[in-house]
């Protein structure tokens, strides 16, 4: 069946850093109605290989669409790099009648961004080994402009130190200027955080790399894309007013509540558990 226009848009994630993402869209189309996964159990996705990120990635966008999403936002860059794809294919197999489902990663829309705003033509990137090693940053900006540099940097501990640190201490500081160190010496004009937790040390980034250095994040790019795709399939929520978000987790609710207050800058409400691991996607 086609979607329509009243159905929520899905919001995926390894767990909370995708409510950085999710927070971008509750402002930018406060309209629609959202309902956002985390897939806690299984955090982090940084240290997975392409093949675990693809499966879990079939998994949850299945989940999502048997739960009515009209469109599906991978607000998770490991799971983006990976999956988008293969996302993709499984929805034009499984979809009858011609309808389609638009699927939105964040490395499209941040690239973009970076790209379209780099003076010097030298990017640093900073994300999780399986966003790194999966190149899929290096195919997206030489895609949008070969002339221009990325240099990238893995950061194996920053989600994790970001998710369990709060409030920050010295040794996060710490974590964060050693990863800045290769970027200062490439003098980059402009660094894309490729991984939803990073905006929550945007500042210390910032101070360490100096503050002409642009920080790109997905999310406002990524709710211009859901924007568009909504748009010119007729798919906008109609309704005035605010929309309704909801909460699901693969792993302990009260700690996703608790940690993800703090990520999406919103009260959360209600967060219900799920059970993926008897799902196998399509
Ligand atoms: N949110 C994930 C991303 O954007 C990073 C956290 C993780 O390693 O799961 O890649």
């Amino acid at each position: 069946m086609a979607p329509i226009a009243n159905q929520p848009v899905g919001v995926f994630d390894s767990g909370v850093g995708g409510l950085t993402v999710l927070h971008e869209l509750l402002v930018s189309l406060p309209g629609e109605d959202y309902l956002y996964l985390g897939d806690t159990a299984r955090f982090p996705y940084g240290e997975r290989s392409q093949a675990e990120l693809e499966a879990f990635a079939l998994q949850i966008a299945d989940y999502l669409l048997s739960a009515g999403a009209k469109l599906l936002v991978i607000a998770c860059n490991a799971a983006s790099s990976a999956a988008l794809g293969a996302v993709e294919s499984m929805i034009r197999r499984t979809m009858r009648s011609g309808a389609q489902i638009d699927v939105i990663g964040v490395v499209g829309p941040a690239t973009q961004l970076a790209v379209a705003g780099s003076r010097s033509g030298r990017i640093g990137l900073l994300a999780t080994p399986a966003t790194v090693a999966s190149q899929a940053y290096e195919r997206a900006v030489l895609g949008a402009d070969p002339h221009v540099h990325l240099e990238s940097v893995a950061c194996p501990d920053l989600a994790p130190i970001i998710q369990g640190g709060f409030p920050f201490d010295e040794r996060v500081v710490e974590t964060v200027r050693s990863y800045c160190v290769p970027l200062r010496s490439a003098e980059v004009d402009t660094v894309i955080l490729g991984c939803t937790h990073y905006p929550l040390v945007a500042p210390m980034l910032q101070r360490s790399l100096g503050r002409g250095v642009a920080l790109v994040t997905s999310g406002a790019g990524v709710a211009r894309s859901v924007e568009r795709a909504l748009a010119s399939r007729g798919l906008l929520n109609p309704q005035s007013g605010e929309g309704a978000y909801r909460f699901m987790c693969t792993a302990d609710v009260e700690s996703f509540r608790a940690v993800g207050t703090r990520f999406l800058q919103m009260p959360l409400g209600e967060v219900a558990h799920v059970d993926l691991s008897a799902r196998v996607a399509a």
